[in-house]
């Protein structure tokens, strides 16, 4: 299979509690590459138009406040089945149903708060890259090669 993008955000709660590390590298331990990575604070019109999809329903007014409380890290991962794979390292969405190992196991703490966002098809990865990164700061690692070093 071709190599994917998905798009993460690390959720307010996460970056308060000092676990962006640790989220971090379960994704690179999963065999995905962070190729675009940038901290920012959503508007609630941004917030509200990310998750467009979402209004109506009974969590959306809370969602909203609660992804414009604070920063977010929002990223680009890259890999096989990038989608997927990153989904199974995020864990289940309900509190208390992530599997053993996954980030929201770890660090969920409520339906709300569960420290991690990531895209849940080819065609909303596709929007949500492009709600926060442009194409020239996306950096896939097969355009660049290590230089080589003159002293090694
Ligand atoms: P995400 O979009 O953040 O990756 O999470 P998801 O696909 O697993 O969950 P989704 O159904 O898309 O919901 C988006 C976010 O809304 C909050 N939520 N709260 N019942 C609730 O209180 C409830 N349900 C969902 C979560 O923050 C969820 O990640
Ligand atoms: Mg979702």
């Amino acid at each position: 299979m071709a190599k994917e993008r998905t798009l993460s955000i690390i959720k307010p709660d996460a970056i308060l509690k000092n676990v962006v590390g640790d989220i971090q590298s379960r994704i690179e331990s999963a065999g995905l590459s962070i190729i675009a990575v940038k901290m920012t604070r959503l508007s609630k019109k941004q917030a509200g138009l990310f998750y467009e999809m979402h209004k109506g329903k009974d969590f959306y007014e809370y969602l909203i406040k609660f992804m414009t409380s604070g920063p977010v890290i929002v990223q680009v991962l890259e890999g096989e089945n990038a989608i997927r794979n990153y989904r199974k390292v995020m864990g289940a969405t309900m509190f208390g149903t992530a599997e053993k190992g996954t980030i929201r196991e770890k660090h969920a703490t409520s339906n709300a708060h569960n420290a991690v966002h990531g895209s849940d098809s080819p065609e909303n990865a596709i929007r949500e890259i492009g709600f926060f990164f442009p194409e020239r700061q996306i950096y896939p690692k097969e355009n660049y090669k290590l230089s080589h070093d003159p002293n090694a």
